[in-house]
């Protein structure tokens, strides 16, 4: 019944496959997924076609109050709104990879997208993927999943899904995915970290469908303990 609905956060560094995982399980279990990170980078596209700079925190603050993103369930996947333009596929560009963790690091900006991701959870039955959800976002969940992978493995895997290949060696995307973690767990606010109650799972020799099933069933048997 709705009534046993969970939260589900799962944290972990980029490319470990916190996405598709989470898409995946929030489709088993008839769930809402929200990706948190889409959220960064919509407001990062924002910023950057507003020409405001990660450095101009002032003008940034001023413009959050009005900062509206939308998540709405599309034919082929999530689709991602910024103030009234549909950012899907820009969001995932080169431009936004390269400032995202920079304009991340305002602590103005993510009280805002905290406050909407906590909006989003309220009825429960969220899949919820981030880097903060498990220790700040939502410090209540019911299932917390913190999930790794190697840098190497990570790296093969962005490869795959990125549309601009002639413009990044795969060399460049380990640099630029070993510094990307480094900007996530040294930034004072809210920096990427394992929840104590948060379990770790190492997904670098494991299969999609694998992964997913161990998350259901431990929602499973969150469910029969209570
Ligand atoms: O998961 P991703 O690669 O789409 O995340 C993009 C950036 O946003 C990444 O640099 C980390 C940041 N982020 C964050 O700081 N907090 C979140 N809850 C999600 C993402």
């Amino acid at each position: 019944t709705a009534q046993d609905k969970i939260n589900i956060a799962i944290d972990g560094p980029a490319g470990a496959g916190k996405s598709t995982i989470a898409r995946m399980v929030a489709g088993r279990l008839s769930y809402v997924y929200v990706d948190t990170g889409a959220m960064y980078r919509a407001a990062t596209w924002y910023f950057q076609k507003l020409g405001v700079s990660p450095d101009e925190v002032d003008k940034i603050l001023q413009i959050v109050p009005d900062l509206d993103i939308d998540l709405l369930p599309g034919e082929h996947g999530q689709q991602v709104w910024v103030n009234g333009a549909e950012v899907t596929d820009e969001i995932r560009s080169l431009a936004v990879n390269a400032m995202v963790s920079r304009y991340a690091q305002i602590e103005g900006l993510r009280s805002r997208l905290v406050s909407l991701q906590r909006q989003m959870a309220l009825r429960k039955g969220v899949v919820m993927d981030g880097r903060d959800i498990g220790t700040t976002v939502l410090p209540d969940a019911e299932v917390k999943i913190y999930m790794i992978a190697s840098v190497e493995e990570r790296a093969h895997r962005r490869y795959k899904e990125m549309k601009e290949h002639n413009q990044i060696t795969f060399e460049q995307l380990v640099r630029d995915i070993a510094e990307r973690d480094r900007l996530d767990q040294e930034r004072e606010i809210s920096p990427l970290r394992q929840a104590t109650d948060a379990i770790l799972m190492d997904t670098t020799e494991m299969t999609l469908d694998e992964v997913t099933e161990r998350i259901v069933s431990l929602c499973r048997t969150y469910g029969s303990e209570r």
